[in-house]
């Protein structure tokens, strides 16, 4: 008897059905080796699905989504047509941050390693790489910000004071633009849970970043984090400012285990955090929501965006993309070994010396160049 997995496949737009595809290529070489069964169903998203359907992110795909155990996301947003529709119909906003919230996937997950064999695409000199760096940024992701109400930009009155004899004041129209940063005690309880226990697993630190010397919200996280951390004794907390956070990932990576993040500030530092292992086309992202039943449902994407320049020529790193299955595997299947066995095969093709556009160099004369296709073929093999 095999075990069956629903996962939903949203390639989207850009290089995602290149990258999606090499995935799928991975998942049914580990159902066989593992006698699991994925029973993988694909749905536009994006501008593929405003295309097929009219909608960023179509009705039948969100349905198809909740009758999913996991959802594979590839990546969506294609810049260049973004002025032809309005900016709440925009893939970022109509599908991904949709789906994050309508799914409370509040735990955003992004591990960044830099294996050895690539120290050389660190833009680190390699003493500050010491013995190899390896984050896992915890970001919260359905609060802050990015959800915060009002969100809205609205008609206003500027006072302009002139400089003349009686001192008059002109109002002059012009537009403001309103964002609201909103943290509750449990949201933040609930994702300071999620670092501590994943850091409990590693090296057993936690980071937290916050801007407590001048927002309220930065007060209140450092608070209610510092209050969490007392059930967890075997790790250690440390607090950090968000502008000394993005410093120290330059300076000394290696100092960092578990960083926790608020919403906003998790999407930059993980950017930044990415470009230290070399390249974007390497990491995975798992977004997960409350555990219902033995299953946990999640979203997996690489933490990369759609490359349009690259798109459809063989040349995207679809590494992050299998790495994203590694971690459905983990997270919401609960298949260790299967997870282990995808990035296993990985390592294994980076030990090859196989090497996409974004991690090759010349100058390792054993690394040879490979496209999107052969990278998954020969990483499909390995498994
Ligand atoms: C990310 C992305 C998204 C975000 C964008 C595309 C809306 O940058 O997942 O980090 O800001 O969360
Ligand atoms: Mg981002």
């Amino acid at each position: 008897m095999s075990t069956t997995f629903k996962i939903a496949a949203l390639a989207g737009d850009g290089i995602g059905p290149e990258v999606m595809r090499e995935a799928i290529k991975v998942l049914r070489a580990v159902e066989k080796k593992f006698s699991l069964n994925f029973q993988i169903t694909e749905a536009p998203v994006g501008w593929a699905g405003i295309d097929a359907a009219g909608k960023a992110l179509p009705d039948a795909t969100l349905a198809l989504c909740r009758q999913s155990d996991a959802i594979l996301f590839g990546s969506v947003g294609l810049p260049d047509r973004d002025p032809t529709i309005p900016k709440e119909e925009r893939p970022e906003r109509a599908a991904l941050l949709r789906i994050r919230k309508e799914f409370g996937l509040y735990a955003n997950l992004r591990p960044v390693q830099l294996p050895k064999a690539l120290a050389h695409a660190c833009p680190l000199r390699p003493e500050r790489q010491g013995d190899g760096i390896d984050i896992l940024v915890v970001r919260e992701l359905t609060g802050g910000m990015y959800f915060g109400q009002p969100k809205k930009t609205e008609d206003y009155f500027h006072e302009e004071p002139q400089v003349d004899a009686n001192a008059t004041v002109i109002m002059k129209r012009c537009q403001r633009a309103i964002d609201t940063m909103v943290y509750t005690t449990p949201e933040i309880e609930r994702i300071a849970h999620v670092a501590f226990k994943a850091a409990a697993l590693r090296r057993k630190k936690v980071t937290s970043i916050d801007k407590a010397n001048v927002l309220e919200n930065g007060v209140l996280w450092r608070d209610v984090v510092t209050k969490i951390a007392r059930q967890y004794p075997d790790v250690q907390l440390e607090h950090m400012f968000v502008d000394n956070g993005a410093m120290q990932l330059m300076l000394k990576p290696t100092q960092f285990d578990v960083m926790l993040c608020e919403n906003m500030f998790g999407d930059i530092l993980s950017d930044e955090a990415a470009a230290l292992a070399g390249s974007l086309g390497m990491l995975p992202s798992a977004s997960l929501g409350k555990a219902t039943g033995e299953l946990t449902f999640g979203f997996y994407e690489p933490a990369g965006g759609t490359a349009p320049d690259i798109a459809g020529k063989n040349l995207a790193n679809p590494i992050a993309q299998i790495l994203s299955t590694a971690l459905m595997l983990r997270y919401s299947f609960g298949q260790n070994a299967a997870a282990g066995a995808i990035e296993a095969a990985v390592g294994k093709a980076i030990a090859a010396g196989l090497r996409t556009g974004d991690i090759y160099t010349p100058a390792d004369t054993s690394a040879k160049k490979v496209g999107t296709r052969e990278m998954g073929d020969a990483i499909a093999a390995a498994v």
